[in-house]
């Protein structure tokens, strides 16, 4: 179910405090349902920040932010929104289908679904491509393994919305080529949403749509194409480049 605009995310007026600090300052953007939105930034420009006030773990949020039609944060999103964060969260001395099955037991997949929770773990880990690595410990595993442990706990609830902060950080072009194919099948097949935060430009390339964000702002809410057009560009991080130059002359003649 989405909310009445037909948006799986929507933010008025976004504004978060950390510390003494406005880490977002009034960010107005929208996540269309069942495709893949690009935040991307260069670090420290609030991308995490804003990731956790959508999955509703962020203090000091203001303005409206609304997912799947309910306030972010509501109890009603927990089975419906996954989230993986910035560093992995596995347990390092249980295997790859300990790490799954415990996860599993608390959040409870397939209740009143087909899917029983033993069916939930065997497809996440299918999807994320670790069958053959089920029985290693997480500990032992590449960091690229352990990213794709994180991802499977993400995905063993079918979530409507995933959100993915930096998943392909340190990951090889095999790997990285091959967790973009399973996002598109996810965002294709399913129907999921997809908000997946990057600093590297080139994944700009495989997004449907791109929140571009710098300072705690955002520079642009756009498809790839539409930036590269407006910009007159080969591609997104010169689009990137041109909007910043133009944001920085914007403030100079306000002044
Ligand atoms: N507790 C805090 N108090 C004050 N400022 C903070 C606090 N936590 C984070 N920040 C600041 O908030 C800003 C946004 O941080 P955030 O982690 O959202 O950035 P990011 O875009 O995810 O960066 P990266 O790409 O490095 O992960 C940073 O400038 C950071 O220094
Ligand atoms: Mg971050």
């Amino acid at each position: 179910m989405m909310n009445s605009s037909g948006v799986a995310v929507e933010a008025r007026g976004l504004t978060v405090q950390r510390g003494s600090r406005t880490v977002l300052s009034g960010l107005d953007f929208t996540v269309e349902p069942g495709r893949i939105t690009g935040l991307l930034g260069p670090s420290g420009c609030g991308k995490s920040t804003l990731l956790r006030a959508v999955v509703g773990t962020q203090a000091k949020v203001t303005g409206t932010l609304r997912v799947l039609g309910r306030p972010a944060g509501h109890p009603a999103l927990r089975p419906r929104v996954g989230y993986v964060t910035q560093a992995p969260s596995v347990y390092t001395d249980l295997t790859v289908r300990q790490n799954l099955d415990y996860f599993a037991a608390i959040l409870q997949p397939g209740r009143g679904h087909h899917d029983t929770r033993r069916d939930a773990v065997t497809r996440a880990l299918t999807e994320v491509d670790l069958t053959s690595h089920e029985g290693a410990l997480a500990g032992t595993l590449s960091g690229g393994q352990r990213t794709r442990v994180s991802l499977a706990v993400a995905l063993l609830c079918t979530p409507d919305l995933l959100v993915l902060d930096e998943p392909t950080v340190g990951l090889d072009p095999v790997l990285r080529r091959d967790l973009w194919h399973l996002f598109h099948a996810l965002a294709a097949e399913r129907g999921t949403t997809l908000l997946i935060s990057s600093h590297v430009m080139d994944e700009a390339e495989r997004c449907h749509r791109l929140l571009l964000m710098r300072e705690g702002e955002l520079l642009a809410d756009d498809t790839p194409q539409a930036l590269r057009t407006a910009a007159g560009t080969d591609t997104v991080e010169e689009a990137f480049l041109h909007l910043v130059e133009a944001a920085a002359t914007r403030r100079e003649n306000a002044r």
